[in-house]
């Protein structure tokens, strides 16, 4: 089929290389021609494992085109997405302008019936404006062309957005249209042929699944974090607790990993979205006002562990710094924990040594490249002069490091361990004093 993906971002350019590679045709639009070109010659703006060879092959068999002129694009496209970014406003609610200036594009060029697919995550009734502001612009035209708007979101984690865009555990359809039911059922066949994935339902229902699948996880991060926090109070270990309920088959062991806080580009733009759609139709979302301010306080719970074992004045404390990253095999930063850790410390006069495998020059950048901030490229020189390590994200080589070298290399050995990587009790037997999350038997030696 013809496709056209309006937005070359993470989302639009894993939609449009997946269809790609099934052998659709698919013209992926973005104003920014330098990101255009760049992609023309075969550099992907993120890093995501498979995506890249993926993009080169449907590039050079020309399935797969990248362009700046929305007009050509839309022209013949059976199926426009619709994949820009939906930031968040500074009042917590997502803003549309992107989505609403593609609907007024798209509604300008239109030559066809099409099938306008709202791919980014939009708050409810977004189905609705877009559709007006394509009428509109059919109507100034004169024109009398049809199209149907549809609700199809995203459930793409970072790290495995391929396999989640190729398998999907689900395809949400949003669109009472039969006749874009049909063509996107026709795109979407391929996905369905061993295993019905497809759910159909209403626009607004639709747009209202996509924010509920994210809130109630980060609901499951909050709400472990919180027993975490109870855990370290009454002397229990939150990683036991997390084994013994994660075993009930309804409460299931994902997604329940206590740590320093959910970041991303996802849950914490989706739940303040979500918050403002409610207050803004008179409901107070209690839950998912604590889901947020437990995640603002987890956040901090690094820098405390800093604290309780050197105080607040770090003047002359040199800290290595492993994972900055928001999560392991991704480039993204946003939101990420490490940085409010970081910033926190770099303010109190600690030195920082860090070291994240992908993202090193970013948080710098983001951190405003102080003085006091030093980047290293391998995680043990991170701890040559350092007196204590802290962990932001659970890449897979800090998992089993050789132990006694981090002894010998930091000055007193201490760990600030954000992810629970380690046994407590090991780490006693070693005696590296060891900080994690909720682990009552570990933090009890401070007391
Ligand atoms: C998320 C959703 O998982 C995905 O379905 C949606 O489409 C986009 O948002 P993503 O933001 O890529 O995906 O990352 P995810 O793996 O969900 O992790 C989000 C954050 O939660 C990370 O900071 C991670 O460290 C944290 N997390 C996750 C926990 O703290 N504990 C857990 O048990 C799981």
């Amino acid at each position: 089929m013809r496709v056209t993906v309006f937005g070359i971002g993470y989302v639009g350019l894993v939609q449009a290389a997946v269809l790609a590679d099934l052998g659709n045709t698919v013209t992926c639009v973005d104003i920014e021609q330098s990101k255009v070109d760049a992609l023309k010659e075969g550099h992907i703006p993120i890093f995501e494992p498979g995506l890249e060879p993926m993009v080169k092959n449907n590039y050079r068999g020309k399935r797969l085109l990248f362009t700046t002129d929305a007009k050509t694009a839309v022209d013949n496209a059976e199926v426009i997405f619709i994949a820009v970014g939906t930031p968040m406003d500074q009042d917590g609610s997502a803003d549309l302008q992107y989505v609403l200036k593609v609907a007024e594009t798209i509604g300008q060029n239109l030559t066809n019936y099409s099938v306008v697919v709202n791919k980014s995550t939009v708050p409810v009734g977004t189905g609705d404006k877009v559709e007006a502001v394509i009428k509109e612009q059919i109507d100034i035209r004169g024109s009398d062309i049809d199209f149907d708007v549809v609700s199809n979101p995203e459930f793409l984690k970072e790290g495995a957005a391929i396999a989640d865009c190729s398998k999907p555990d689900r395809i949400i359809l949003g669109s009472n249209s039969a006749k874009a039911l049909g063509v996107m059922h026709n795109l979407y066949a391929p996905f369905n042929r061993n295993h019905k994935r497809t759910i159909v339902m209403d626009r607004r229902s639709a747009e209202l699944t996509k924010y509920a699948a994210n809130c109630m996880l980060a609901t499951k991060i909050s709400f472990m974090n919180e027993m975490a926090n109870i855990a370290e109070q009454v002397g229990a270990d939150i990683e036991m607790v997390r084994n013994g309920i994660g075993s009930d088959p309804r409460i299931g062991y994902h997604f329940i990993y206590p740590g320093c806080g959910y970041g991303g580009s996802c849950f914490p733009k989706d739940v303040n979205a979500l918050i403002k759609t409610s207050l803004d139709h008179g409901h107070t979302p209690q839950i998912l006002q604590s889901v947020e301010s437990v995640n603002a306080a987890q956040k901090i719970k690094l820098e405390e562990m800093v604290y309780r074992h050197y105080g607040t004045n770090l003047a002359g404390t040199v800290i290595a710094v492993w994972g900055g990253t928001f999560k392991p095999n991704t480039d993204d930063i946003r939101e990420a924990p490490s940085l409010v850790a970081m910033s926190a410390l770099l303010e109190k006069g600690a030195t920082i040594r860090l070291f994240d495998p992908i993202a090193n020059e970013a948080l710098c950048a983001k951190l405003g490249n102080p003085d006091n901030l030093f980047t290293l490229d391998d995680p043990m020189e991170a701890l040559t002069g350092s007196d204590g390590l802290m962990i932001c994200t659970e890449w897979k080589m800090f998992k089993a490091p050789d132990f006694n070298q981090i002894k010998q290399s930091l000055n007193h050995p201490v760990i600030f361990d954000g992810r629970n990587l380690y046994d407590p009790e090991t780490m006693t037997e070693l005696g590296i004093d060891y900080y994690a999350i909720g682990r009552g038997k570990s933090v009890k030696r401070f007391d």
